[in-house]
């Protein structure tokens, strides 16, 4: 197997929407936000279709392939996924190119209700208080300037999990990261084995954000993780100047 991480294409949605809709099957948070029994996979299938639009021009969409299975490269197969936002530094406006990419996509999202006769099994009423939640959250947590990379989507097919796959769509984005200094941050609602997973990529736990619908019975935890930026400096000696040593320092969060 030699698996490329590369930007998500057109060509690529198809494979994509079906790692994310495979991998996320038993996720605590789709089987709070979805009700089963009035579930869409089609109407799902077309929302993420629009979101990954939005994410080639939006985000850091990247998918990972398997380029020894196939001959041609419309045909290799997606074995994983990854969405990620560029750090927004807080003194920064959101520019107008990306409001107007973001009422797109709120639009494409209203056009699709319309097209199915509602949301496809979503509890509305849910997903408003995750979102409600999410942002408190990150408004306790978030207090660098510059920003975080926030990782939004990261899935593996079940059967090419355990493989490196998810460790290689979290390098390409935790490598940059590094180099500019900047922290990342992820959610999580499925504790195993997520937090060994990401523990081990250098992210440690940050706090737990619970998402109550009424009652106890309706009840989600989030875990909060944050990465701080691995700080590295290039060391080089004049007596061996074909040579520079890495030196690097991990900072511990608090
Ligand atoms: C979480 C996920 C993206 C990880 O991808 P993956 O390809 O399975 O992970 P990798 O094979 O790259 O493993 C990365 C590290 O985690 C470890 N790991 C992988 N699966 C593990 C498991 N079940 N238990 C403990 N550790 C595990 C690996 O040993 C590896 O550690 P190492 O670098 O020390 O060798 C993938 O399992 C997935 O899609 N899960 C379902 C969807 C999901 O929960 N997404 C995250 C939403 S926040």
């Amino acid at each position: 197997m030699t698996i490329e991480v590369v930007p998500l294409t057109e060509d690529d949605i198809p494979g994509a929407i079906q790692v994310i809709q495979r991998a996320f099957e038993d996720d605590p948070y789709y089987k709070w936000v979805f009700d089963a029994s009035t579930f869409s996979k089609k109407r799902n299938y077309d929302s993420l279709a629009a979101r990954c639009r939005w994410g080639i021009n939006n985000a850091i969409f990247q998918v990972a392939k398997d380029t020894a299975t196939a001959k041609d490269s419309q045909s290799f197969p997606v074995l994983g996924v990854s969405c990620w936002m560029a750090p927004q530094p807080a003194a920064q406006p959101e520019s107008w190119y990306t409001w107007y990419q973001g009422w797109v996509l709120s639009f494409n999202q209203f056009l699709t209700n319309i097209r199915y006769l509602g949301h496809g099994g979503l509890r509305t009423n849910r997903y408003w208080i995750w979102k409600e939640n999410q942002q408190k959250a990150q408004a306790q947590i978030w207090d660098d300037p510059r920003g975080y990379y926030f990782c939004n989507i990261v899935a593996v097919s079940p059967e090419a999990q355990g493989k490196g796959i998810g460790k290689l769509l979290f390098e390409t984005v935790t490598k940059q990261a590094d180099q500019e200094g900047i922290k990342c941050y992820l959610e999580s609602s499925k504790n195993v084995p997520n937090v060994q997973i990401y523990e081990g990529m250098g992210f440690e736990m940050s706090r737990e954000m619970e998402c109550r619908d009424g009652d106890d019975a309706c009840m989600l935890d989030f875990t909060n993780f944050l990465r701080v930026a691995v700080p590295t400096a290039l060391l080089y000696d004049e007596k061996s100047p074909n040579q520079v040593m890495l030196a690097v320092g991990i900072r511990k969060f608090a």
